[in-house]
């Protein structure tokens, strides 16, 4: 590791606008870190994207710290932050502390990020030595509660508890904070009010920083992406095409030829 959560709240002084990404798997984890994104998130997505759940409700701490230390084995520079996954935080202080404690002590992580404004936790945590993200507005874990995927803080009240809670979780000592699926005018209000980096996932441009899930990025799930995931890539397509190919050639006789086989 050699970006730390100092590097982070510097981004933010010299108003340097910077990156997050997911990674659930080793290979990932290592080009991410290659092509210098500083921040790499083991998301919880990590079981609606590679898992097949269809919610990231039923993801456990030993699959989070499965899928996290092998990010962690190929990274070298970035900041690697393990996210908490439903009800491992927020139940008791001193299981809370135990399992984030478990994310840098089995994982290999450098950080957790808990997606709740639960401030006397995030406390706690940081109490402990261990630094955290935050993460506040639509919050997958919630999505029974919220009545499925909704934007958050739509009215001015709704805005002002963001804010509040935004206020509250950095007085707790965390070193940075997603916003997720916030109208854009609530996040660059928040944004301008810490003093610490603001994350965006539709929370629009005004953010410090921005986070994409990496199957999203490449185009990796196909058929409809939220609104604000914007595929760079089709690998998904890609991904078809190869394995058609192979496919092909096998059935054809085309493969394997003779600069594929041994003499
Ligand atoms: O789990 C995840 O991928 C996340 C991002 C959406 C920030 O929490």
């Amino acid at each position: 590791m050699t970006i730390t959560v100092r590097d982070v709240r510097s981004f933010k002084q010299r108003g340097e606008r910077f990156t997050m990404l997911t990674a659930y798997d080793h290979p990932t984890g290592r080009i991410l870190d290659e092509v210098g994104i500083p921040l790499i998130l083991v998301g919880d997505s990590v079981g609606n994207n590679v898992l097949g759940y269809e919610t990231t409700i039923p993801v456990t701490m030993e699959e989070m710290l499965h899928h996290t230390r092998a990010v962690v084995r190929g990274v070298k520079e970035a900041l690697v932050i393990g996210d908490m996954p439903f009800l491992s935080f927020d139940t008791s202080l001193e299981e809370s502390v135990r399992n984030a404690g478990r994310f840098l002590k089995e994982g290999g992580a450098h950080a957790v990020k808990l997606e709740r404004p639960s401030v006397e936790v995030a406390a706690a945590i940081v109490d402990r030595g261990i630094p955290v993200m935050g993460h506040i507005g639509l919050g997958p874990q919630s999505v029974h509660a919220m009545g499925g995927y909704r934007v958050q803080g739509r009215t001015e009240e709704e805005a002002e508890r963001l804010l509040d809670q935004a206020g509250a979780l950095e007085k707790a000592g965390i070193f940075a904070i997603v916003l997720e699926g916030i109208p854009a005018k609530v996040a660059a209000r928040i944004t301008d009010a810490l003093s610490i980096p603001t994350i965006g996932i539709g929370a629009g441009p005004h953010c410090d920083g921005q986070v994409l899930v990496i199957n999203d990025l490449l185009g990796l799930s196909g058929g409809t992406y939220p609104k604000f995931a914007k595929p760079y890539a089709d690998l998904r397509g890609e991904i078809a095409r190869a394995v058609t190919a192979f496919r092909d050639e096998v059935r054809s006789g085309a493969f394997p030829d003779a600069a594929h086989s041994y003499a």
